[in-house]
Order: structure tokens, then sequence, then C-alpha cells
């Protein structure tokens, strides 16, 4: 179903982060086409560990990057259904001197 072109397009069979940029659930032509983890009663029991393990190394890129507002950050929180901002939130990473 992940490399399925009716759900994906085309480019089903490339690797192409960009195609999430405006949400999982926009991703492919139907909003649930991406489970990573598959459902039901066979769905992987490694799924919580496995986020868990996703957070703890994004954490530890993040802990080496000093972050920063960009200039082009435009003020405007929305609720949807928590707040959030409207026009995105550009981040600066900068690199940690050692
Ligand atoms: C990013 C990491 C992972 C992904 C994307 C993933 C994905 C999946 C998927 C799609 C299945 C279902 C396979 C099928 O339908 O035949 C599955 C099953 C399973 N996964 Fe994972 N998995 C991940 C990590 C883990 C981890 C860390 C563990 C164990 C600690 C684990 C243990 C299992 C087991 C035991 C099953 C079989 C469940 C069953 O058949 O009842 N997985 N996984």
């Amino acid at each position: 179903m992940h490399t399925d072109k009716t759900l994906w397009g085309s480019d089903a069979d490339k690797f192409n982060p960009m195609r999430f940029s405006n949400g999982v659930s926009r991703a492919a032509n139907h909003p649930n086409a991406l489970l990573s983890f598959s459902i039901g009663p066979r769905a992987c029991i490694g799924q919580n560990i496995a986020m868990i393990e996703a957070k703890t190394v994004l954490t530890m890129i993040l802990q080496r990057f000093r972050l920063s507002l960009s200039g082009e950050y435009k003020h405007g929180p929305v609720d949807q259904p928590t707040v959030k901002p409207q026009y995105g939130l550009p981040v600066m990473l900068q690199p940690l001197e050692n």
C-alpha cells in the first residue's frame, strides 16, 4: 500500500519527505494511506517504543544546535484546535561548538 501509485502518485517509489509538508493526512490521495505500523490485531507491538526511540534521537540531534526564530516569522496564533502559529514557525538551527 505504501508504494501504490494510485495512492501516492507516479513517484510512489521515491524517497520524498516533502510529500508530507502539508501533514500526513494530505500526503496521499487518501487521508489514511500511511499505516507505518499497520493496524488491527497483527499491528506492530513495538510502535510505542519505536516512537519513543525516534523522539530520543530527535532530542539528541537538537541538543547539538542552538535554535532561534527566523526573521521570516510572522506572529499569528490560531486555535485549530490547540493554539498553533498560522504562518508556520520558521526556525534557524546553528551548530553548537564542542
Ligand atoms: C520504526 C519502527 C517500526 C516500524 C515501522 C514497524 C512496523 C511494523 C509493521 C508494519 C508490522 C506489521 C507487519 C505485518 O502486517 O505483517 C509490525 C509488526 C511487528 N512489530 Fe514492528 N515496527 C517497528 C518497530 C518495532 C519494534 C521496536 C519492535 C519490538 C520492540 C517491533 C515488533 C513487532 C512485532 C513483534 C510485530 C508482529 C506483531 C504480530 O504479528 O502480532 N516493531 N511492525
